[in-house]
């Protein structure tokens, strides 16, 4: 039988995508940043997930004003980095799980979440980026990913009760799946954050620690907070902490906190991480 884990939280911006990629992760602006993961590099390696569902969002890359769906699985073999305007990251390839995809995107349907199923699209700096602060620069990624992407860039979005309910649906999905596998979830995104209009490079250090220890414990005050708190306290992209609910949402009652790391700024926004597992 499958199992979640652990869940992991992180910011995903495209910069640092960039450091990645152009090997400044060690310079004096990216080196506290990245310093926050180095714990987390080291227990992926020794716990060896054989999955991560990868809850992030899409930023007008594979989907755009065209089509937008509040929440999409990808039940694809393979993912190919999106081309973001500078020419695709140069990342592996994403390697899905298209047997367990396929098997979660039937119970959510058939719990009640209406679920677009995608079997072929491009991922962009919302899913690479969390690869790359987890597992660094292999060859390969050492997991197999089936993304999650949910709307949060174009309003409505949807709550995060709803989303908290989500992850709790896809916990019931994973331990009804009867392969044997160790099966991580990440919520991606936030945390405060603001790109635009007055109020750019807004960011709230009290709010968002506040929100990551929220997450800790046996606590559900957090899929009760209303978009307009996520607007007024952490700007307009702060909503993409929604995200974080379903990776919460899928570890139950109560969990137990294994590793944190905050940090400001990066770029415009506040960098939040987290580690938690599900304890009985
Ligand atoms: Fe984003």
């Amino acid at each position: 039988m499958a199992r979640i884990t652990a869940g992991v939280g992180s910011s995903h911006v495209p910069l640092l995508g960039v450091a990645v990629d152009q090997g400044k992760t060690r310079d004096d602006y990216f080196g506290p940043i990245f310093a926050g993961y180095d714990w987390t590099r080291e227990w992926e390696k020794a716990t060896k997930p054989d999955v991560v569902i990868l809850v992030y969002n899409d930023h007008a890359s594979a989907f755009d004003a065209n089509i937008i769906p509040t929440f999409a699985i990808g039940c694809g073999e393979l993912y190919k980095p999106a081309d973001e305007g500078w020419g695709p990251r140069p990342v592996p390839d994403v390697v899905g799980h298209a047997d367990m995809a396929w098997h979660i995107a039937q119970c959510l349907i058939l719990d009640d979440f209406d679920m677009t199923i995608i079997n072929e699209m491009d991922v962009d700096h919302g899913l690479t980026v969390p690869l790359s602060m987890m597992f660094g620069t292999p060859d390969a990624w050492p997991v197999k990913v089936i993304p999650l992407a949910v709307n949060v860039v174009t309003y409505p979005v949807p709550s995060g009760n709803r989303c908290w309910a989500l992850g709790e649906a896809i916990a019931r999905a994973v331990e009804s799946y009867p392969e044997d596998l160790n099966v991580q979830i990440w919520g991606t995104g936030g945390m405060s954050h603001q790109l635009q209009g007055p109020r750019a490079g807004l960011l709230n250090r009290e709010w968002d620690n506040r929100f990551m220890d929220l997450l800790i414990g046996d606590s559900q005050e957090a899929r009760g907070i209303p978009h307009i708190e996520y607007l007024r306290e952490t700007g307009s992209e702060g909503i993409e902490m929604v995200m974080w609910l379903i990776m919460r949402g899928a570890l139950g009652r109560k969990t137990r906190l294994l590793h944190r790391h905050y940090h400001i700024p990066c770029s415009n926004t506040a960098i939040g991480h987290i580690v938690l597992e599900p304890e009985a």
